[in-house]
């Protein structure tokens, strides 16, 4: 049955009872007329398969056709579609006019007309109903495949769409997700019948904003199963269900629903005693954005913590950061430890924090210089395995850096090493008091060694290099004369006959209490050369 039968069955019933009200009265004229040539014919009941080829047999009539002086004919509306072959009516089809029960509708009526001598005697009825043959495929409704848009935020299991398809045949159908594309997983139809198309699975506008997917109608129960498809573009919508997000965030972990990044921690370096100045961040500048880039809400930003008595302003609306008293002494704040918060205008529990480093430098507007360009060292050729290099005037050697950034020229933040170009490291040692160790007995007078020495500021990376010749001197041997002449600058002199009696102990027990006063030295403010002195005696924490 096609669904337009109830139609057909209605107009049918009209054509019966008029076809019917035409037999009876015709019947009374020929009956009262007695012709019974025409008598003798019956009304047509038949069916007949759709897509019928022509000439097929509809009905044949019991009547006897070929009387003399009695002409049968067909008439009526359908009367087309079929042609009398003595006793059989036929069936009238062609390539162009198939009998199709979708179109023509389930019933063809006709009449059977019978005249004797060119007047009309009897009408009979012909019903011929054309049996359903499955010729079509289902097709969908137009306006239930229209491209979609949806919101991220749409839960799991919610009937987001529903499709439907009509079979002209009147097939029941089923519908089912083709599984072969990707975003099949997204969805799914739990009641075959009815096109409902679920979401089963949860949607991330961050990692996906269009699905496709692609749904088939099918006939349930014919044989053919014809079917049909159609493609669906789902157009996905940003929800508000990501937080802000600092920039550059790095990305830790990522899939078809979730994205997870960490804030940086935005650093700066400022001079002590700078003040009322806007801080350049690395990376800088301090940015967020809303994480749902389809919604891109705007975000604004304050300080939550380690403000120092509001020694920093952050603009609430662009992050930037001024620092508004000057730190008085790095030593005591070196470091500002700040955490920053971009939350969501339009929704404040929607925030993340980063953490912002303000490190206090000193005052650099200097590089740091050694004393000397060339230092003269001597080293004398002994039993021991550790010796200080000592200088002219028989005194320690002590290289030193004058950094004018510092009052006293001392820089403590200075760090002696070899230069990576520099022989001889195997032999000796620098110490971080600017001193230097020959570490082998295996010293041969005469040897002469050349040492490149750097001073690195390790605050602010700046560096620079000296050279250090050192002679081998042969046991006894004593230290030749400065050249210049400088001697009288000596204020403590490591005395010839300690120097000459040095033995092993009395050197170590010297170096530890030089460093240690050295490292007590520090926060004093004595002259370069004074601190080039080595305490002549033994400290009094360094007796044995
Ligand atoms: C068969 O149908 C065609 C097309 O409607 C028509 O022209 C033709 O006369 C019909 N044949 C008969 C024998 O009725
Ligand atoms: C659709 O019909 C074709 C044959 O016409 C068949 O191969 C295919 O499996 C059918 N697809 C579905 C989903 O029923
Ligand atoms: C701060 O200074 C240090 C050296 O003292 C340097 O290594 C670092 O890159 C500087 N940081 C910034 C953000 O400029």
């Amino acid at each position: 049955m096609a669904p337009t039968d109830l139609k057909w069955s209605l107009s049918q019933a009209k054509t019966l009872a008029y076809s019917l009200m035409v037999f009876l009265s015709l019947h009374t004229v020929t009956g009262m007329s007695g012709w019974d040539g025409c008598l003798d014919g019956q009304d047509v009941f038949a069916t007949v398969r759709e897509n019928s080829l022509s000439g097929e047999i509809v009905a044949e009539l019991m009547t006897d056709t070929t009387m003399e002086g009695v002409h049968w004919s067909l008439n009526g509306k359908d009367a087309d579609w079929f042609w009398l072959d003595g006793r059989n009516i036929r069936l009238n089809t062609s390539a162009e006019k198939v009998l199709d029960r979708e179109v023509q509708g389930p019933v063809l009526m006709a009449e059977l007309s019978c005249q004797e001598d060119d007047s009309l005697q009897s009408v009979y009825r012909i019903m011929v109903e054309i049996l359903n043959e499955n010729d079509n495929s289902p097709v969908f409704a137009e306006d239930t495949v229209q491209s979609l848009i949806m919101s991220e935020l749409i839960p799991v299991n919610t009937l987001v769409f529903t499709v439907q398809a009509t079979d002209a045949d009147n097939d029941k159908i089923i519908y089912s997700i083709d599984q072969s594309t990707s975003d099949a997983e997204y969805f799914k139809i739990d009641l075959p019948n009815s096109g409902e198309v679920i979401l089963s699975k949860p949607l991330d506008y961050e990692t996906k904003t269009q699905l496709t997917i692609t749904i088939h109608a099918s006939e349930m129960s014919t044989a053919e199963r014809f079917n049909t498809s159609t493609t669906i573009t789902i157009t996905i919508l940003d929800g508000d269900d990501q937080y802000p997000q600092f920039l550059p965030c790095t990305l830790l972990f990522q899939d078809d629903t979730s994205r997870v990044c960490t804030s940086p921690v935005y650093t700066v370096n400022v001079t002590e005693g700078q003040e009322d100045i806007v801080l350049d961040f690395s990376p800088g500048p301090i940015h967020a954005i809303d994480g749902d880039r389809g919604l891109n809400s705007p975000v604004s930003y304050a300080i939550i913590s380690g403000n120092d008595d509001g020694r920093f302003l952050m603009d609430r609306e662009t992050g930037e950061v001024r620092l508004t008293q000057a730190v008085k002494d790095r030593l005591t704040t070196p470091t500002s430890h700040l955490q920053v918060m971009a939350y969501q205008d339009n929704d404040p529990r929607k925030y993340s924090v980063a953490t912002v480093l303000v490190h206090v430098v000193a005052v650099n507007q200097f590089y740091p210089k050694f004393d000397m360009a060339a230092y003269n060292g001597f080293v004398s050729a002994g039993k021991s395995t550790i010796s200080l290099v000592i200088t002219y005037g028989s005194k320690a050697l002590m290289l030193h850096v004058q950094d004018q950034d510092f009052k006293d020229g001392f820089n403590p933040m200075i760090h002696f090493t070899f230069s990576p170009t520099s022989n001889h490291t195997d032999i000796y040692q620098v110490t971080q008091e600017g001193l230097l160790i020959a570490m082998t007995n295996e010293l041969k007078p005469e040897q002469k060694h050349f040492l490149e020495i750097m001073a690195i500021d390790k605050e602010s990376g700046d560096a620079t290099f000296t050279t250090v010749v050192v002679e081998v001197l042969s046991e006894g041997q004593s230290i030749p004369m400065s050249p210049l002449g400088d001697e009288h600058l000596i204020s403590c002199t490591v005395g010839k006959a300690l120097f000459l009696s040095m033995v092993f102990m009395t050197i170590l027990g010297c170096i530890l209490c030089l460093i240690m006063w050295l490292k007590k030295r520090h926060k004093g403010h004595k002259g370069p050369l004074e601190r080039g002195c080595v305490a002549q005696g033994k400290h009094p924490n360094v007796v044995r």
